[in-house]
């Protein structure tokens, strides 16, 4: 009986393993973060079923974070959008393809007629393919016309590509993650890679293991990475600038820089030094509560390892001034000449799947292959390619906080958002919801319901990874493969083809006429010839074959793991991406002295925590994916705020009390989480949680509820990172 029993048991589990055993899989990309690993997607009977990492795949070499390995579950999922959605009286109602199309080109064609360009606009994800936002910006700039084309991108990464654009000319991230793998040290600052791209804190790990790297981080929280470091500058919120001056001038007084490298490859170094002068260590302490000792203490470690990668991301993107911040980082490595080498460069790390394929290809207010759009000659092969009149493609594009100002004053009446929750994500939520219920919306997104979608009178259900082709470029520049392995729910349809319908619609079918992603990729690839990203060298085949590529890869070259290898960097104006200071003929890396201006709110008596936001590692931005996953949901199922146990025995407030959080812009309540985490005298909210869904009940719970609109002068990045709140325990009947 036993026995029996037991074979019963095993004939079960052979069963079972029959069952999962898939019919085929399909090499692909995760479609979470910028790391960009490799995997396989299980399909069985024309279902996904499983994922498995992919050993060959360069970047994460076998491995994936619970993101990646969940992320079939998306598919099939019962709140996928599988039918177009127009508003009627109020409700929503599922309309045909056709009439959808034609109301979107209806509304389009009137915001022209009204209002010219500035009347419509496009507001658009960093997760879509290359080819994706390709059509994206083709329909905007050169069909459209309009200035109001921004991407999400502008609330993640824009300071990066400003600072990048400022100190070597253009938006081309310099290393690549084998850099981490051999470094003698890594300088984390303001990012939390073990939460945000597991698999490369993986390789950090492995590197200190094998190689005895060194690792320090610079962060006002103690995250995993800072626990784990050999030095933490446990900073305050709002002070990467003294501190990075600071590092800067010890290197300076010690002579721990590379002064061969800055002659031949920089200009502006006596001005950074004169600025750099004026925060030694004792002044940067005041500044940023990191003890002196310590600031001394990092200069020389930075300054004396053979090499060094400095590794940053949102708190240095939503930081205060922060294109300034990324200036100084790339100046810490060009004065050391800690560039371009294996082991050293500047590594900022993406948020998103794809954003660095944006940015390449007309993202951030350039044009395709990275060209200026005031440079005449780059207005005019992109224009002549095209086959369109020069005069069309917009100079300067507003971006979404712009587009969300001329939304109040009534100039722009139509915004399509494609794939992005902003009602969620954008700061200042109070404000930019009144926007976003103002203008004529069209949402396009994966799944419905969706906050944003809150707001829409036209809805359109798009396909998802797993269900459509393309390339996505990871943060170090390598172009890897999404793939489709099934077809979308219902009458979804792939992103390319509703901007090639809409196109349709529009009278520019000509413009869109591709069979698919492939051809639209050999289409945008001619874009990048002799630029900075020249991908004329590659082919889906190749991609396939080599497990991503790193641009540039020209046509019968090879690809670039590493870039300004020669110290020529791409400034000259002819070349540059912008014009500016930072063009010079000679073609050398610009260092900035850039002014230091204390944050503009800080904590005071009625507001006296510093509040921060980021991200945890179950959720990906605002959960729209990662909610309808249980076990990621499981695992973090609820907002937080996250107070230091000093700071609550004073508010008197317990693990667990649901307290309010308050700033100028709006409140949140949500439960504290006593930790060490965060240092006292400031607070931190993950900022994934939205509260519109009706399934989720409607808390009071979004952080950008908190956030202002102060953003960054010269990239327009939105400040995340730090503002000044109150935390106020809740008074029964005090009902907000
Ligand atoms: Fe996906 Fe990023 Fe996790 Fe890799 S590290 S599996 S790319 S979420
Ligand atoms: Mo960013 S979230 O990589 O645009």
């Amino acid at each position: 009986m036993a026995l029996s029993e037991l074979q019963h048991g095993i004939a079960n589990l052979f069963h079972e393993r029959e069952d999962l055993a898939v019919d085929r899989w399909v090499a692909t990309t995760c479609g979470y973060c910028g790391t960009g690993c490799g995997l396989y997607l299980g399909i069985k009977g024309g279902r996904a079923v499983a994922v498995k990492a992919d050993p060959a795949a360069p970047v994460n070499k076998g491995h994936l974070c619970l993101k990646g390995l969940y992320e079939w579950k998306i598919l099939d999922h019962p709140e996928r959008a599988t039918v177009p959605l127009r508003r009627r009286n109020g409700a929503m109602e599922p309309v045909i393809w056709e009439a959808a199309l034609a109301e979107v080109a209806h509304r389009f064609r009137e915001g022209l007629a009204t209002g010219g360009p500035e009347a419509v606009g496009i507001y658009h994800g960093g997760q879509l393919t290359l080819e994706e936002y390709y059509a994206i910006h083709k329909l905007a700039k050169g069909v459209l016309g309009t200035p109001n084309i921004d991407a999400n991108t502008r609330l993640c990464m824009a300071s990066t590509v400003s600072g990048h654009i400022r100190s070597f000319g253009v938006d081309a991230p310099p290393g690549c993650y084998e850099d981490l793998d051999v470094s003698g040290l890594i300088f984390i600052f303001g990012a939390n890679p073990a939460e945000m791209h597991p698999q490369l804190w993986q390789r950090i790990l492995r590197n200190r293991k094998l190689n005895g790297a060194r690792i320090m981080v610079a962060d006002p929280r103690l995250t995993l990475p800072a626990r784990a470091a050999d030095l933490h500058l446990r900073l305050r919120c709002g002070s990467n600038i003294p501190l990075l001056y600071s590092l800067i001038n010890v290197l300076i007084k010690e002579d721990m820089l590379d002064k061969d490298f800055i002659r031949r490859s920089t200009v502006g170094f006596e001005e950074l030094a004169e600025a750099a002068a004026a925060f030694p260590p004792e002044r940067a302490a005041n500044l940023t509560g990191v003890p002196a000792a310590d600031i001394v203490a990092a200069a020389r470690l930075f300054g004396r390892s053979p090499s060094a990668v400095t590794v940053f991301c949102q708190g240095v993107n939503q930081s205060c001034q922060a294109v300034d911040t990324v200036t100084l980082i790339n100046s810490l490595h060009l004065v050391t000449g800690k560039i371009g080498k294996p082991g050293s460069a500047p590594l900022s790390l993406t948020g998103q799947a794809s954003s660095m394929s944006m940015r390449e290809i007309g993202g951030g207010g350039s044009l395709p292959g990275f060209r200026n759009p005031e440079n005449p000659e780059h207005r005019r092969q992109v224009a002549d390619y095209w086959g369109i009149q020069v005069e069309k493609l917009p100079r300067r594009i507003n971006d979404i906080n712009r587009m969300l100002e001329m939304i109040e004053d009534g100039k722009l009446k139509v915004l399509w958002v494609i794939g992005t929750n902003p009602a969620v994500s954008l700061p200042d939520l109070g404000f930019s919801r009144r926007q976003l219920e103002k203008v004529f919306l069209i949402v396009q997104d994966i799944f419905y319901p969706m906050e944003t979608a809150a707001y829409a009178d036209i809805f359109l259900p798009a396909a998802g990874w797993g269900e459509k082709t393309g390339v996505v470029t990871n943060s170090e520049r390598r172009l890897n493969l999404v793939r489709r392995a099934v077809a979308p729910p219902g009458d979804a349809w792939e992103d390319l083809a509703i901007v090639a319908r809409v196109a349709r619609y529009l009278g520019a079918e000509e413009l869109f006429a591709w069979k698919g992603p492939e051809d639209a990729f050999r289409e945008l690839r001619e874009l990048t010839r002799g630029r900075p990203n020249d991908i004329t060298g590659v082919d889906y085949a190749l991609l396939e074959r080599k497990g991503g590529v790193q641009w540039p890869c020209p046509e019968g070259g090879r690809e670039t793991p590493r870039l300004y290898s020669d110290g020529v960097f791409p400034t000259r104006p002819e070349e540059a991406q912008g014009y500016g200071a930072f063009n010079n003929p000679e073609g050398r890396a610009r260092l900035w002295a850039v002014p230091y201006v204390p944050p503009p709110e800080v904590p005071d008596e009625e507001f006296p925590f510093w509040l921060n936001t980021g991200r945890i590692i179950e959720h990906y931005h605002t959960r729209t994916k990662t909610k309808r996953i249980p076990e990621l949901q499981a695992l973090a199922p609820e907002a937080y705020v996250e107070i230091n146990p000093r700071d609550a025995a004073q508010l008197q407030v317990v693990e667990g009390e649901m307290v309010r959080v308050v700033t100028r812009r709006g409140w949140v309540e949500v439960p504290a989480r006593l930790t060490e985490v965060v240092a006292p005298g400031e607070v931190f909210i993950p900022f994934h949680f939205g509260d519109l869904d009706p399934g989720e009940g409607r808390k009071r719970r979004a952080a950008n509820l908190l956030t202002g609109r102060f953003v960054d002068p010269l990239s327009g990045q939105p400040r995340a990172k730090a503002g000044a709140c109150r935390i106020e325990k809740r008074v029964p009947g005090n009902g907000g």
